[in-house]
């Protein structure tokens, strides 16, 4: 691997590249010059942060005409850097070739994406430096420009060499180095390119120091410390989150922000308008056209002004839906929008398709939300026990049912159920005891307990009103599950050395029964709608994965297998987090708005974190450890599943074991045995920093894996993938389908349940659907909750999924590409798989009464609200 040997194949991008080699010219020409091509992305068109400034479709040629010329001639200059050769004078870098610059725009539209432009380039075929390796560029251009690759065709010897770039060049960066596509372990760089490779890291990693810049590409660590705005009040100051004991949590990427004048150890926050110029190291800012970008700006929108504007809608009540009838109407006729000045102002400054885009609105300015497909097929199926339970395997949020072990279930707060709960679920075994339907794996759990309860007397200090849930079911002989009873579990209002107040409900029709019942559901549902948003999407998926991006570019050159294997799957989540704590999770945000743990729910997660372990986030062990599988040798992937019909667990195996095949193929290709993993330094630096800094308050678990073995490294890239990938997926895409509806789905609840004697106990009995709406989510912010999980739930137009690359050219290595080909073949037979089990009847759980199939671990999709697909990073 140390020989440096450039790419022959144009096949790995048989479109693209050969029509550009032809464009730019054949190949090195007699009088010893090489021919290049450069294309790079100009600023505008994909700057989506100023609404008012973005170029967008109209006038673009015109635009890519004047840019061009522009950036021709001397204002850019690239020097190339030999990969054999050192420089006379200083035997620690290669020798660098005499700066060539951009010459005219190429005509190669049609391999070109929107907004990009080619340049031809003229290398000087230079003995002393003989094949380049690396190169320097300049930009003396008045503002940055995105360079996307730059090609050499037919270096002699060697054919064509590809330098894979995708990052920003500002004049500010006073000159940058890119590496050609090839791939060296640390010991194995060419010695020439060795320094280049060390000062590139020291560059990635700062001094961690000052506040960062919009240019810069600085990756750094800092705790949760701004989430609170002290000047505010009382009511705007969240505890920070990491670096203690009482308050764990992954680390962020630094600001270097000034802290707050009332308080040193907060970092101040930028005014809601500049939210979107967050600093993230610059090639981690949005550097597409995303309905990300969008975000900040529709949720704002949306809290601002929209809300305000709907008051009033909808009739009888304020502020109330009457019943399921009345929401309804936002997805079929829409509600008409008030206009009122601010409204108009808004309207003056964004294009008309971008304000029916953020406000939902059609030109008359209806509020219109496209229907949930929860309720496409049956408007009433959700309300069925069997679709309550279905969507514990086959919803958002399937990762947190067990299968029972023991009776009373084992809780760390408090191991005693309450007695009444062994008294319903014996009366629904069917002649079976509780012992032999444990023993026969046929009774589950939800239990939210213990991650609700040490919070609980705090939550309902707030407008929320709600209970810890336990949910027990049984599987019955069709392979769907069947609620048992839900007990609902309350603080004993006198303090904690009174016990707690604990109450089981078993399923009922009708009368006030029944509606205790419809209410009790409601409450389980609002209980896994806060855990799901706060814990299993924002910090086993968001969260977790920052410190590993981080540590990645610090740690590991680009010029390393592992960054070359995990890059794409870090793409754009710094932004979105950094957006996310700006807009969402920040004190007052719109999560604490919408969901119920209010102003607790970051710390809620924080506890969660206290029990996260790194190797328990492998799709088998959290099976295993969840009980809804065991080992089998016999088994496909060796796990038997406990519910056969366990939809996310079916298709997340095929995905998970498709990862895995890859990454062993991809792994086993640079490290042949266990000593190179031990010997790679870059490799056990990121692994220490990771451990020790980016989730440094885990850093003494004994989980750790060591990082010694090729095994190892295998299951841990393994992990990172399926969590930034297909974990995040099945637990994000799904939001709209299923919660865009919210009594399918309500994220909080404001009353508890009437007591007996009370008009509103009797109301029970009289007004079913309104006692439920009373009790869930207000239908102001209900609106402003699926305007949320709408924007969550879809896909940019540029998305890549898993088994894509955004460049073909991403490595030279012809074996990790033929890998990767066998990999997106293997991910074209599980959607095939997912159809046919889908259509088939005998798998009832993947449909469910709503008429849904399950396809959010169907790994391609369309832009936009699908329901399906798998991109390769947390991007939303
Ligand atoms: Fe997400």
């Amino acid at each position: 691997m140390a020989d440096v040997t450039a790419t022959k194949s144009v096949a790995s991008n048989e479109n693209g590249n050969k029509k550009m080699k032809c464009e730019a010219g054949e190949g090195a020409c007699e009088d010893g010059r090489i021919r290049g091509l450069v294309v790079l992305k100009k600023k505008k068109v994909t700057d989506f942060t100023s609404f008012t400034s973005t170029v967008v479709g109209v006038g673009r040629g015109l635009v890519d005409k004047v840019m061009g010329h522009e950036l021709a001639g001397k204002d850019v200059s690239l020097q190339f850097i030999s990969a054999v050769n050192t420089d006379p004078g200083n035997e620690l870098r290669g020798k660098l070739g005499k700066p060539v610059h951009l010459e005219d725009p190429v005509n190669t539209s049609a391999c070109l994406a929107p907004g990009e432009l080619a340049f031809s380039l003229t290398h000087h075929l230079d003995e002393e430096i003989g094949v380049p390796g690396a190169f320097l560029v300049k930009n003396n251009h008045h503002s940055e420009f995105y360079l996307k690759t730059v090609t050499l065709e037919d270096v002699p010897g060697h054919g064509q060499i590809h330098f894979v770039c995708n990052s920003w060049v500002y004049p500010a960066q006073h000159y940058r180095i890119f590496f050609a596509n090839k791939t060296y372990l640390p010991s194995e760089t060419p010695a020439p390119l060795s320094k280049y490779r060390e000062e590139e890291l020291e560059n990635l990693r700062g001094d961690g120091t000052g506040e960062r810049q919009e240019w810069e590409r600085v990756y750094d660590y800092a705790y949760y410390n701004d989430l609170s705005e002290p000047h505010k009040g009382p009511k705007y100051v969240r505890p920070i989150l990491g670096g203690s004991t009482d308050h764990p949590y992954p680390r962020r990427g630094r600001t270097g922000r000034p802290p707050t004048k009332e308080d040193p150890n907060v970092e101040s926050r930028l005014p809601i308008l500049q939210s979107l110029s967050i600093y993230v190291p610059r090639d981690e800012r949005f550097s597409h056209i995303k309905f990300s970008d969008l975000l900040a700006f529709a949720v704002k929108s949306v809290a601002h002004f929209l809300i305000p504007a709907a008051e009033g809608q909808f009739d009888r009540t304020p502020g109330e839906f009457d019943n399921f009838q009345e929401i309804l109407k936002i997805y079929e006729g829409g509600i008409k929008l008030q206009k009122n000045q601010f409204i108009e102002r808004i309207m003056e400054d964004i294009p008309s398709e971008l304000l029916r885009e953020l406000l939902r609105t059609d030109s008359d300015g209806f509020l219109k939300f496209p229907t949930p497909q929860v309720i496409k097929e049956d408007k009433s199926a959700w309300r069925t026990d069997e679709e309550f339970a279905r969507e514990m395997l086959a919803g958002v949020d399937p990762i947190v049912i067990c299968c029972l072990k023991e009776f009373p279930s084992k809780s760390k707060l408090n191991p005693e159920n309450n007695p009444d709960m062994r008294v319903y679920i014996e009366e629904n075994l069917g002649g079976r005891t509780l012992d032999e339907a444990i023993e026969e794996k046929k009774l589950f759990i939800l239990d939210h307990y213990d991650t609700l309860m040490p919070f609980l007397r705090g939550i309902n200090t707030t407008s929320t009103k709600t209970y810890a849930t336990r949910t027990l079911l049984c599987l019955k002989e069709d392979g769907t599950l069947k609620p048992l009873a839900i007990e609902l579990i309350l603080p004993h209002p006198d303090g904690d050395e009174f016990g707690e107040i604990s109450k089981v409900h078993k399923p009922a029709k009708d009368g006030i029964e029944g509606t205790i019942w419809d209410l009790a559901k409601a409450y389980v549902s609002v209980n896994d709608s806060g855990y799901h948003q706060l814990i299993s999407h924002w910090l086993k998926t968001h969260a977790v994965i920052e410190p590993f991006i981080i540590a990645t570019n610090r740690q590991l050159s680009v010029l390393h297998p592992i960054h070359k294997l995990l890059h794409p799957h870090f793409r754009d989540t710094m932004s979105i987090n950094g957006f996310a704590r700006q807009i969402l999770i920040s004190a007052g945000g719109a999560l604490e708005m919408t969901v119920f743990p209010a102003k607790f729910s970051l710390e809620m997660s924080c506890a969660a974190y206290k029990d996260w372990a790194f190797p328990e986030q492998a799709l088998p062990a959290d099976l295993i450890k969840r009980g809804m599988a065991v080992e089998d040798a016999n088994s496909r992937h060796g796990l038997r599943l406990v519910i056969e019909d366990y939809p996310f667990a079916v298709d997340g195996l095929e995905i998970w074991s498709a990862i895995e095949t890859w990454v062993r193929d991809y792994c086993s290709f640079y490290y042949k045995n266990d000593e190179m993993v031990q010997e790679d330094t870059e490799l056990q630096s990121w692994w220490k920093e990771l451990r020790e800094e980016g989730h440094g308050d885990l850093k003494d678990k004994p989980w750790w894996p060591k990082m010694q073995s090729l095994d190892e490294l295998i299951q841990t890239c393994t992990i990172i993938i399926w969590v930034a990938s297909a974990l995040h997926a099945a637990i994000n895409f799904g939001q709209y389908p299923y919660g865009g509806y919210l009594p399918n789905r309500p994220a909080m609840s404001r009353r508890l349940i009437p007591e007996e004697g009370t008009p509103e106990y009797e109301e029970l009995g009289t007004n079913r659907e309104k006692a439920l709406l009373k009790t869930i989510t207000p239908q102001l912010l209900s609106l402003l909750g699926i305007s949320l999980v709408e924007i969550l739930s879809k896909h940019s137009p540029d998305e890549v999924y898993l088994g894509q690359r955004d460049t073909p050219d991403w490595t030279g290595d012809e074996a990790p590409l033929q890998a990767f080909k066998k990999f997106g073949k293997r991910l074209e037979e599980i959607e095939q798989r997912i159809i046919d089990m889908n259509s088939d009847g005998r798998w009832r759980n993947r449909v469910g009464p709503v008429k849904m199939p399950y396809t959010l671990l169907y790994p391609s999709s369309e832009v936009g609200l699908t329901g399906k697909g798998i991109p390769n990073s947390i991007s939303i």
